[in-house]
């Protein structure tokens, strides 16, 4: 063997710049799979300590200088940059574009916005150099044992970074939470909506709480029971499996922790971006919206507080059958959550074809079956559906959510009811059941808003009984001229 090839296989096989607790789980995690991983931060003593500490023991290689960072790197070079979205990536970048080559890889695995991971492939494109936005979901402990990933950008650096990140990535059913997502900001995109419904998941979640809480006046502890017992059921995930556990979390007082929790919500912005992102293409993610507004609403505290010395309710008190309520509660949660994957399925659809991805709607379902802060049972029926049909327009033409959605209605209607007659706010209950509603019927009430339109602004309309394309302008008011405006669709 040449000395050559001997200093290159003593080199990394990736390089992670950024030690926060993630970017020090993912290197932990590359390390025990059997990677050689090189490590830089900005802030240098923040690599002597994670040498000295978490990476003791290790072959993970320190560095203090960019440049030799770079140097200490198997070809192509690996970068992974683990650090705050935004600007702080582009700084990395330009710092780190003079030592690379043609050929080597940059991987962004924060939070990055889709659109800065597609301008920053096309740019680095330019320079011959291959990037990589990938989503990384999971969390701390995904982080350090399985994540969910979503690479995507630069098609040329799959075959380099695969073996790392399926290796990494949490195993499901010995098939891999990574996948290759599509190009540009494809995997951004992905991780999005990712936690776009993640929101939807939480906000759920939070309203059969405060429904069995408020409106059934149940005690944590029965609640806590509750949670336990859909775990083991269709709506066994993640997100139950953590809200069953804080509900066994007490003060010293015996007192449950999440009594003195303010009731506050924060966001760093992913779920709002989803919501604009649904906007902008005309897709109606009603439960996701919901979900963001009613964190935008938890934050003023204030103005509730004041508002609820002054506003009625005129709102009754539950008096029916505690434990059939508790069951319709779970229908209610199973039935919207499939409204809103569904919905998550239609803006991913809508994007794809807007952007001009391949995305493959089964893999992502795979993607997130393990390893994210949405795993569940649930997205195995996902992927089952598009395993049955790849061409499926909509998850909720599938059999198996036809059948899901059947058994479910009636207990979702009644969980709606009892919560608006308790004066108990189910925004994502009540919307998703109100876009089923709408989804499902053949004939909306869209003839007279056209009808306002064609009125006030000579919009023009469509007729059933024409083909459709020809457009119609009446004179209302007989006031009006015959001249119509011209018609366009956002
Ligand atoms: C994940 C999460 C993560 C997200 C946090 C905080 O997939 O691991 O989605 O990426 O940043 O959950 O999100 P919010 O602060 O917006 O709630």
């Amino acid at each position: 063997m040449s000395t050559m090839v001997q200093n290159e296989k003593a080199k990394a096989d990736i390089g992670v710049v950024g030690l926060a607790v993630m970017g020090q789980n993912l290197v932990l995690n590359m390390n025990d799979k059997g990677f050689k991983v090189a490590v830089y931060n900005r802030t240098t003593s923040k690599v002597d300590e994670f040498l000295e500490g978490p990476a003791k023991d290790t072959n993970i290689i320190g560095c203090h200088d960019l440049k030799k960072f770079v140097e200490s790197l198997q070809i192509p070079r690996r970068v992974m940059l683990m650090v705050k979205a935004g600007p702080v990536v582009d700084a990395f970048i330009e710092q780190l574009v003079p030592y690379l080559d043609k050929g080597d890889i940059i991987i962004d695995g924060g939070n990055s916005l889709f659109n800065d991971s597609d301008r920053r492939t096309h740019e680095l494109h330019k320079k011959g150099i291959l990037f990589v936005g990938s989503g990384v979901s999971g969390g701390e402990e995904g982080a350090r044992f399985g994540p969910s990933l979503m690479p995507g950008g630069n098609h040329a650096a799959w075959s380099a970074i695969k073996p790392i990140f399926q290796s990494i990535a949490a195993q499901v059913d010995g098939e891999a939470c990574c996948d290759w997502v599509g190009n540009d900001g494809a995997g951004h995109y992905v991780k999005m909506v990712h936690n776009g419904i993640e929101y939807g998941d939480m906000q759920l979640i939070c309203e059969a709480y405060q429904m069995m809480r408020e409106g059934l006046g149940m005690s944590g502890d029965e609640i806590q029971q509750v949670f336990a017992e859909w775990n083991e059921g269709v709506l066994d995930s993640y997100l139950i499996e953590i809200t069953r556990d804080i509900l066994t979390v007490k003060e010293p007082d015996g007192s449950l922790l999440i009594d003195h929790i303010l009731d506050t919500a924060g966001q760093k912005g992913t779920g709002k971006w989803t919501g604009m992102n649904a906007l902008e293409l005309g897709i109606p993610l009603t439960l996701i919206g919901e979900a963001v507004f009613a964190r935008c609403l938890s934050a003023l505290k204030d103005e509730r507080v004041t508002a609820s010395n002054v506003l009625p309710a005129f709102a009754g008190e539950f008096s029916g059958d505690k434990a059939e309520m508790v069951n319709a509660i779970r229908d209610a949660l199973y039935a919207s959550k499939i409204i809103s994957y569904a919905q998550g399925y239609m803006l991913m659809r809508e994007a794809a074809k807007t952007y001009g991805w391949e995305l493959n709607y089964g893999g992502i379902a795979l993607m997130w079956r393990g390893g994210c802060i949405i795993r569940s049972r649930f997205l195995g029926n996902i992927r089952d559906a598009f395993e049955r049909n790849p061409q499926l327009e909509n998850m909720l033409l599938d059999s198996f959510f036809i059948d899901a959605i059947t058994e479910a209605l009636p207990g979702w209607r009644k969980a709606v009811v009892c919560a608006i007659n308790l004066g108990v706010p189910t925004p994502t209950f009540s919307s998703a059941l109100a876009f089923y509603d709408g989804y499902r019927s053949e004939r909306l009430p869209a003839n007279l808003l056209q009808a306002q339109r064609d009125y006030f602004g000579a919009h023009t309309y469509e007729r059933l009984d024409k083909p459709r394309g020809e457009y119609f302008h009446t004179n209302w008011t007989g006031r009006g001229g015959n001249v119509s405006a011209s018609t366009y669709d956002a």
